[in-house]
């Protein structure tokens, strides 16, 4: 054997010891996964706690909310279910109420009363209506109509009702003269003429007027919901028949 051979049998000796040395790690790395998948150890058993007092906690749900929506909360919407409610009652009271108070067809002291033709006083005569509170006053030329006039009743001074007196004489304030047949309001005195008009008394003014109309058959018509105060021209209010 030369020199030659001998170092290369050397190196080829070194080679093989080299090979050995990079082949192990592969069949160590081989073999790694064999270790890694044992099964790994159970983890210990965690100790129940005990359930608190009030019972397992509820789960809060949030609701999400639409960007640009706007915000109404519960409370919110039962105010306004509500309010909503006693409002529409309240309404619908008060329907109730004005339906109930509303005037339609009435008839009677503040509506219309009618007088058949037969019972309209003649000439220079008068009625007492007390379906209407008023009296209807049929007067002559000489009274200042020719005419029909409602006069209510009742005294401007303090409300009592004025009776005719047919017996009552009083100087007419026109000419001076004792008259016969006046109103004549029991409680102050106060007294009026045929068509009403004060001539004596604390009244303020003379007996008020109602509306009067006459129909085509004679029968009278008087609206007690529509009164004029009673004034000096109460005779020219007269309806003529
Ligand atoms: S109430 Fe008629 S005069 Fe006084």
């Amino acid at each position: 054997m030369t020199e030659q051979d001998k170092t290369d049998e050397t190196l080829d000796e070194s080679a093989a010891t080299k090979g050995e040395a990079t082949e192990q790690p592969a069949a160590k790395a081989a073999e790694a996964p064999k270790v890694a998948a044992k099964p790994a150890a159970k983890p210990a058993k965690k100790e129940k706690e005990p359930a608190p007092p009030g019972g397992p906690p509820t789960a809060v749900v949030e609701q999400k909310r639409v960007p640009g929506s706007p915000v109404v909360s519960r409370r919110r919407v039962l105010q306004i279910g509500i309010w909503g409610g006693i409002g529409a009652a309240v309404a619908a009271m008060g329907a109730s109420f004005v339906d109930f108070v509303y005037p339609r067809n009435v008839s009677g002291f503040g509506g219309t009363v009618s007088v058949a033709a037969v019972a309209v006083p003649s000439p220079g005569q008068k009625v007492q209506v007390p379906a209407g509170r008023f009296w209807l006053v049929n007067l002559t030329e000489e009274q200042g109509g020719p005419g029909l006039l409602a006069l209510w009743w009742k005294c401007p001074h303090l409300g009592c009702t004025v009776p005719w007196k047919p017996n009552f004489v009083w100087p007419d304030p026109t000419t001076g003269a004792d008259t016969k047949g006046w109103f004549r309001c029991p409680c102050h005195g106060s007294t009026y003429t045929h068509a009403g008009v004060r001539v004596f008394g604390p009244a303020p003014r003379p007996l008020d007027t109602m509306d009067l109309k006459i129909g085509s058959d004679g029968r009278v018509t008087v609206n007690t919901g529509d009164v004029t105060p009673g004034a000096s021209d109460n005779p020219e209010r007269a309806v003529r028949i």
